[in-house]
This record gives C-alpha cells, structure tokens and sequence, in this order.
C-alpha cells in the first residue's frame, strides 16, 4: 500500500513536473547542451576558480583577493561582489599620463600582512575605483568575431550621430597576435585565458606562464624579494594535466549566460524606446558568434546589449589602459542587469537611472532623450532594463 502510494506520488511529481517544461536554468550552471567532457572540465574549472589560495600557492605578496570567486560571486559563481579595486597614476600639467613604478593597479592586501603594503606614491594625483564585471556568458563574447565587432566601429563618426565607437587592438598573449579587445572595462584582453593570466598575477600575485612576474606596484625588487617573491612560475599543472589559468578560461567558457526574466507589455514598450531613443546604438541588442566545430559556439545570436567598442560617454577614469585612452570605456554589456549593484565602471550609480543620467559626449543625445520621457515612458525602459 504504501509502495503504491509512493509510486503514485512519483509518478504525479513527473507528470507535473513535465506539464511545466523544462526546468528554469539555475543561476551559474553550464551552457545548455554542452558535451559530458566539457561539463566535467567546467566543474574541475569552477572548483579552481572557488579555491581559496594561500601564501604557499604564491598569493601575493600583493594581491586584492584569495580566490576568483571572492570577487565573482553573486548571484551566483562568476557574477560580481560589491568591492572596488584601486587603480591610480599621474596625469601631467601636458595632459599625458605616466604610470607611476610600471604600472596602475595598486593592491589592497600584502603577505606578510602588514610587511609589504602598497603606498600609492605622492606623486599620483588620478585615482580611480573599479567594480568586477559579470562572467556569465563569457564563452558567447569569446567567440564573437574580430571583424564582426569592428565592423561597427564610427571612429571620426562619419554618420554624424554623435556615437563613434572604436576598436580597441590588444596584442592577445594567448594567442599570441593582434586581436579585438572585448573583455574588461576596457576591452583590454581578447581571450579569456589571457584574463585568466591577467587576472591570477594581478588580482592574486600567481605568476603564470602568460604573466611570468610579480606584479606589485610601489614595491622594489628587493622589498619585492623580502616579500617572499621567487621569481619562479606559481602556476602549474595538476593531476589532470592542466593550469589553473586553463581551469579558469574552462569554467569562464562553458558558463552560460543568467536566463532573462519575465517579458509584458511594459518590458516590450520599454524595449522599443531603448531602441528609438538610441541606446541600441552602442548597447547592441546581439551581436553573433561565428562558425565553430562547436554546436553550442556556432553562429549563435549572443543578446549581450554591447558593441563591445571603446566610447567617451564623459565618466571615464582618467587611466589609458591596453588601447583604451584614458576617458574610453568599452559599452558596458547590459545582459543580467538585474542581478547586481553597484553600476558603471567606478561601482558609484545605485540605480539604473543614475547609470543612466550619468551618461554624456556621445552618450549626451541619448541622455538627454531620457530626460524628456514621460514618467510612464521613463518606467517602461527601466522595466525592460529590469527583465535583462
Ligand atoms: C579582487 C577582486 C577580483 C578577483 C580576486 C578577481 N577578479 Fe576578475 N575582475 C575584477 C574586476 C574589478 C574586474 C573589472 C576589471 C577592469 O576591467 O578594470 C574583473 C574582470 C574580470 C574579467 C572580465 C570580464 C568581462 O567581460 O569584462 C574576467 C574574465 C575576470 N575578471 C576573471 C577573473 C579570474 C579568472 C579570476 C581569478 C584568477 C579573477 N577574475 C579574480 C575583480 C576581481
Ligand atoms: C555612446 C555609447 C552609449 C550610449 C548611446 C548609451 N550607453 Fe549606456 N553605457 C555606455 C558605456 C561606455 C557604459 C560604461 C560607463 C561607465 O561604466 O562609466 C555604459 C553603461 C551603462 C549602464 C550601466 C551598466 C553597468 O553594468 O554598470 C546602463 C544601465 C546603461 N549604460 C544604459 C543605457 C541606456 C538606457 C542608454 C540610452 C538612454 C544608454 N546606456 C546609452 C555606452 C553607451
């Protein structure tokens, strides 16, 4: 009897659950319908990324977290956290920039703890604050091509709109040639396991084979060497034959883009007016994928709501960063919106529509579109923002 009733109630949750479709996608999972082995190396990946390094591993001797995913967490692993790192340099009375000790990242942490902190110098006076970006659907942006991205580049803006939009050209480690830039806040890296390089020496101060030295800005070789810096690669191989740099661009690849929320007819009204207002014009509703042997990469629209080009929408940072001038900022990808807080680039704007009336230079008609919405209207677009 009771055997019955349990096969009634399994049976009953699978016809339920059946009549609602597939199930919702969780928030951080793998990009539907990858292959069994690529859903394993994404899980060996997002292992690696959530490892919490230690002094042993290379962390530091300056660094600004322990672990990928202390900054990449939320909504779930890959997404952001609410900190802010610090980058900082000297802007001259000519109006160039110089980099002050080889670079602009200043740390936040040192190991020993109190034995080798960063001093940002005296000299700076240009300090800037920059929030984490969103890794979901990383793989997608990767596989979008060069020629694609620069084909919508206006740089002396020959349609007289106001928008430009350049490319920015980054030599790509990984692959060792010139390459579109696209992730970032400056589009300063074209592949992911380039950031992946990036990342590891100079949020955690593992050196890798793409970044073989010890970042650590205002430090001297010799503090540097104190400070427990080897000179050796941290980076190595583990029983699967891999780098942590190759878990990482594994987990950033295959991490599928946060599903979109609910559609209505406020979401829809306000998608039109992103579109007549000429936010589209850099926020690109999708851009596509090009040919690969891979099903899940292969010309696939991508919904990301970004050129993926270098603009002056007037909050630049005041840092020249790979080809990004000093008040360039890659147009920021709007998909999953509404999963994070703080906004724009310096984590300053606590709601869409400050982002939003921040914007000015080629953002400035846009902009002042917004302004004169009706209420309603104004509710709409930020209702469709919402639902990304
Ligand atoms: C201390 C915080 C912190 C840690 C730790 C950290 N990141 Fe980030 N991450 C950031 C910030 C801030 C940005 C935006 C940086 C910028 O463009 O100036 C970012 C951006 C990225 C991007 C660019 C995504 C895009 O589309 O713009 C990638 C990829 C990335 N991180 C990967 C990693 C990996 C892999 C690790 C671990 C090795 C890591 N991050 C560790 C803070 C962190
Ligand atoms: C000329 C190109 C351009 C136009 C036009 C434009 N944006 Fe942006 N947008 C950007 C750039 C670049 C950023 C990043 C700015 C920053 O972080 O300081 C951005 C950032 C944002 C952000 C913050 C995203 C985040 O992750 O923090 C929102 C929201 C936004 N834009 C919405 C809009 C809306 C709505 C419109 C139309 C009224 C618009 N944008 C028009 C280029 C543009």
């Amino acid at each position: 009897m009771f055997r019955n009733g349990m096969f009634a109630l399994a049976a009953l949750l699978a016809t339920l659950s059946f009549s609602q479709g597939p199930p919702a996608r969780r928030p951080g999972g793998p990009l539907p319908g990858i292959m069994p082995r690529e859903a394993e190396l994404f899980r060996l990946g997002q292992e690696d990324f959530m490892e919490v390094e230690t002094e042993e591993d290379g962390l530091g001797p300056a660094f600004n977290g322990n672990s990928c995913s202390s900054c990449h967490a939320a909504p779930a692993v890959g997404g952001v956290t609410a900190m802010t790192e610090i980058r900082a340099g000297r802007r001259e009375d000519n109006g160039s920039f110089t980099e002050l000790r080889g670079g602009t990242l200043f740390h936040l942490f040192s190991n020993p703890e109190h034995g080798c902190q960063v001093e940002i110098p005296r000299e700076a006076n240009v300090i800037a604050r920059r929030a984490p970006t969103p890794l979901f659907g990383a793989g997608l942006i990767e596989a979008i091509p060069d020629d694609i991205i620069a084909s919508r580049a206006d740089p002396n803006d020959t349609n007289r709109d106001g928008v430009r939009g350049r490319v920015s050209r980054v030599f790509d480690l990984a692959g060792k040639r010139e390459r579109v830039g696209r992730f970032g806040w400056k589009a300063q890296q074209a592949t992911l396991l380039a950031f992946a390089g990036d990342a590891y020496v100079n949020e955690m101060g593992i050196t890798n084979d793409l970044f073989p030295a010890d970042s650590a800005r205002g430090l001297t070789a010799a503090q540097l060497a104190a400070c427990g810096s080897t000179g050796a690669i941290e980076d190595k191989k583990d029983e699967h034959g891999l780098r942590g740099i190759d878990h990482f661009e594994n987990f950033m690849k295959f991490l599928a883009p946060l599903p979109r929320g609910p559609v209505d007819q406020a979401t829809q009204r306000g998608e039109a007016l992103f579109e007549s207002i000429g936010c589209s014009a850099c926020h690109v509703p999708f851009l596509t994928t090009g040919p690969s042997n891979n099903p899940v990469f292969d010309r696939k629209p991508v919904p990301l709501y970004s050129d993926l080009l270098l603009h002056d929408v007037g909050t630049g940072d005041g840092i020249p960063q790979a080809s990004a001038g000093p008040n360039e900022l890659r147009t920021a990808p709007l998909w999953g919106l509404r999963s994070r807080k703080p906004l724009m680039h310096d984590g300053m704007s606590s709601t869409i529509d400050d982002a939003i009336r921040r914007h000015r230079r080629e953002a400035g008609n846009a902009q002042q579109r917004y302004l004169s919405l009706s209420d309603d209207e104004r509710n709409w677009l930020i209702a469709f923002l919402n639902s990304l």
